[in-house]
């Protein structure tokens, strides 16, 4: 863990929700759209060829692995139910389902696992922030599958990892800006979050009266490697498993080594809520 806790504190993450004008005004009426850009802390099913599409990744949710990096949901997902809205759609799938054609309800999730700093799987292309943002202006410039109406109503959602602060200038003062007119930019440190969480062990989740969120060893991973140079979700050549999970994955903070699980997401979320509530009323 000390190799993670180094990186953890010289990294600090970011949500930022887009917005042009109106810096501090709030959300009055309800998104009906989320657009989502980020790593694998917000990718729902993105990249194909990932331990997050391997056992015992989606245990918890949806129960088995389905390309999330957790046991269970991730921040995108709590966040989505916090807008009242689907999680929205990967878009590879839905380009390879769909034909990325205008069916999307909920909006697209064009995060990547692998795009951020606390994704360490080597040699591993995946599309960066850059590129998912060419993906997204393309559906709104070229196609027209996005709208002006559809933008209108919808929040656009990235997550950013430390090291990847430097990118903010690109939506502050890039493409978004113009693309995405009459939405809004709103910052939540989810750095901060963490830090509560793992300070107090644990959070408050007033959705679930008495469903105290605890963790007791906040730092222990619940899937880890039976060696140091293995990870979760990592076999032999047999297929025999090279990993242990904790028995009870609701009572770890972190699925592996650096993503939280399901209720630590849960818990993540329920820390942010305020400030959340404090920028969306309706
Ligand atoms: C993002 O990826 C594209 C395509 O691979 C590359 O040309 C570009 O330099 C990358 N941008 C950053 C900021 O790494
Ligand atoms: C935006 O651009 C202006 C002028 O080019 C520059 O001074 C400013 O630092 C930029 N802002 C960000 C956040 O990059
Ligand atoms: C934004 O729009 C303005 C006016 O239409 C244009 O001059 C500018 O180049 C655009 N900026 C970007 C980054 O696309
Ligand atoms: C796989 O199984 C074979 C036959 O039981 C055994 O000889 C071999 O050592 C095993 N390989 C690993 C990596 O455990």
């Amino acid at each position: 863990m000390e190799q993670f806790s180094t990186l953890f504190i010289f990294s600090y993450l970011f949500l930022l929700l887009i917005t042009a004008g109106e810096a501090a005004s709030r959300w009055s009426t309800k998104p009906t759209k989320i657009f989502v850009f980020g790593d694998s802390y917000a990718d729902t099913g993105n990249v194909r060829i990932a331990s997050s599409w391997k056992q015992p990744y989606g245990i918890t949710f949806p129960g088995k692995p389905y390309g999330r990096f957790s046991d269970g949901r991730v921040y995108t997902d709590y966040f989505a139910k916090f807008l009242g809205v689907r999680s929205p759609i990967p878009y590879r799938a839905w380009m390879k389902y769909l034909g990325g054609k205008k069916v999307y309800v909920s909006g697209i999730n064009f995060a990547y696992g692998g795009s951020g700093v606390f994704d360490t799987y080597n040699n591993m292309i995946v599309p960066n922030m850059t590129t998912q943002i060419d993906f997204f202006e393309r559906l709104v410039k070229e196609s027209h599958v996005i709208t002006k109406t559809d933008l209108q109503s919808s929040v656009v959602h990235v997550s950013l990892a430390g090291n990847d602060y430097a990118m903010y200038g690109v939506y502050t003062n890039g493409t978004f800006q113009n693309t995405t007119d009459h939405s809004k930019i709103f910052i939540v440190d989810l750095y901060r979050s963490f830090t509560n969480v793992i300070n107090h062990k644990g959070a408050h989740d007033n959705d679930q009266a008495g469903d105290d969120l605890k963790f007791e060893t906040p730092l222990t991973p619940c899937c880890k490697g039976i060696r140091n140079e293995l990870e979760c979700g990592d076999v032999d050549a047999n297929g025999t498993k090279m990993y242990t999970v904790c028995s009870d994955p609701k009572s770890s903070f972190f699925w592996d080594m650096v993503h939280p699980t399901n209720a630590g997401w849960r818990a993540v979320y329920a820390n942010l809520k305020p400030s959340l509530q404090q920028f969306f009323h309706f």
